[in-house]
């Protein structure tokens, strides 16, 4: 009887301890509305199930709910309140102006650099790092972020396309391919392979493997990029116990020695004057450490974080820009008289032609509106502060961000936004691709600082 009285005394106090917190919480930020949850959003439970009201908030949480979040919340910012194993708050962004400010200001609001601790597997990079040391890493890599090297994406991705009609599809008329991404991911990784790293890629399987690899460059690289998840999530013995598991550790790490082997390379090779990205990292690289150089981990660290964020964004725009051509046909006529009508036929178009390409890009900014391939995007309080929310009625309202508090910019709630975007846009139809005109300013200008856009087209805008 004492026993049971005890265990019924600790568990009142438990309870009543989280409720406490739980209150503290939402007193935290003003009760503004959102999901009040058991479970933490983003956590790693809340990735396998699907929406439990109540409980968790669900896998691929933004983009199923896109702008309906906000709605339910009745203002463009909303908060997320969990209760267990401790209370966290996360505010959401789908306001346009608050994107902004928050994304124009990294003092304020820097990166949660311990959440992407996990890419810096093989060495400190760009993306998991803030303050001088990203500053460091910016400054180095920027000048290869030229009109120079955008002229060799642009003349890298002629010769690579040309090569698929060519060698894959062999002249054929009619092709038919089962899964849109076997050929995107390959033009992208071959572009970022040779534009930004002097490896020439291309469709040609490599029959003769380089001596000590038992897989090749390209298919190391997929398995990275595909299974980084199952590599973070579990231990080495885990991976061990089955087929798939071994594949993916020798993909990991045939890719670390395919990498140290290009620094090798290239630093050995005859010296000639290259525009690449990866000249910009080897020239900062030295023995000698300071401001202006990179150590060989940070070398390998950052050509991994380049590899990896160049190629898979750009494969998923291309392949959902090719699915929404396809099931929109009268858009991709629209879109071939167009590219008729500014280039003289026969021709192949040069880099000095891709302003008059306007459709084309309407097309790009507009599959990457409805499906971003990046749609959380995490940034932290460093500050006690405040953001000013929106919402439908055109009302303002200000929303309390306490220091240290998540906030997760949702690309598809800004995107899917009706405020963002006047009628004549794709309201309503959600899958008709509407080329130009382009949402409203204000929204243009939050859309397109979000997306730092694929290879070919605008590299400059990461920097
Ligand atoms: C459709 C193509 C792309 C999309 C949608 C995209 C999207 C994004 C987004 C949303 C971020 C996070 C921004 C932030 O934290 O504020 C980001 C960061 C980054 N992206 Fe891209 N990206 C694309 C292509 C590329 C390419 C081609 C490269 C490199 C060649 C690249 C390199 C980077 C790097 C290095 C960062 C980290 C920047 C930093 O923390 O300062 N991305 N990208």
């Amino acid at each position: 009887m004492t026993g049971l009285l005890l265990v019924l005394s600790l568990s009142v106090i438990y309870v009543t301890q989280k409720l406490l917190a739980h209150w503290r919480a939402l007193k935290s930020v003003g009760n503004h509305p959102g999901y009040r949850t058991l479970l933490p959003m983003g956590s790693v439970v809340d990735y396998f199930l699907p929406r439990l009201p109540g409980i968790t908030a669900g896998s691929n949480h933004y983009f199923v709910t896109k702008h309906s979040m906000f709605e339910e919340a009745g203002w463009d910012i909303h908060t997320a309140v969990s209760f267990w194993p401790s209370p966290k708050t996360s505010i959401v962004l789908g306001d346009a102006a608050a994107i902004k400010e928050v994304g124009s200001s990294r003092a304020r609001f820097p990166k949660p650099v311990k959440q992407y601790a996990s890419l810096a597997l093989y060495g400190p990079n760009i993306v998991a790092s803030e303050g001088e040391q990203w500053k460091r890493y910016r400054k180095i890599a920027a000048p290869a972020f030229s009109d120079r090297n955008n002229k060799m994406v642009w003349n890298e991705t002629a010769r690579i396309v040309n090569g698929l009609f060519e060698t894959v599809w062999d002249g054929r008329d009619v092709v038919t391919v089962d899964h849109c991404l076997d050929i995107t991911l390959p033009i992208a990784l071959f572009v970022i392979g040779s534009a930004g790293f002097g490896k020439t890629l291309d469709w040609k399987e490599e029959i003769v493997l380089p001596p000590g690899h038992k897989i090749s460059f390209k298919e190391s690289l997929h398995i990275v990029t595909t299974r980084i998840f199952l590599r973070l999530i579990c231990p080495h013995w885990i991976l061990n116990l089955t087929k798939r598991g071994r594949e993916t550790l020798q993909g990991f790490e045939e890719l670390g020695v395919y990498m140290s082997e290009m620094v090798k390379e290239r630093l050995t090779s005859e010296k000639v004057e290259r525009h690449d990205l990866f000249s910009s990292l080897l020239a900062s690289n030295s023995h000698v450490f300071d401001a202006s150089t990179l150590t060989e981990e940070e070398l390998v660290g950052n050509i991994f974080m380049f590899l990896v964020a160049g190629h898979e964004t750009t494969a998923h725009t291309l392949c959902f820009a090719f699915a929404l051509l396809a099931l929109y046909q009268e858009e991709q006529e629209t879109l071939y008289q167009h590219i008729k009508s500014v280039l003289p036929r026969d021709r192949q178009p040069d880099y000095e032609d891709m302003s008059l390409l306007t459709h084309s890009m309407g097309v790009f900014y507009e599959t990457m509106r409805l499906f971003p391939p990046v749609i959380g995007i995490p940034k932290l309080s460093a500050e006690d502060t405040i953001l000013e929310a929106g919402n439908i009625n055109g009302e303002k309202k200000t929303v309390v961000v306490p220091q240290g508090t998540r906030i997760v910019i949702s690309t598809p709630g800004v995107h899917y936004n009706q405020a963002n975007f006047n009628s004549s846009t794709v309201l309503g139809r959600p899958a008709r691709i509407q080329a130009i005109p382009l949402p409203q300013r204000l929204a243009t200008r939050c859309f397109r600082t979000l997306q730092c856009w694929c290879s070919c087209l605008h590299w400059p805008k990461v920097f």
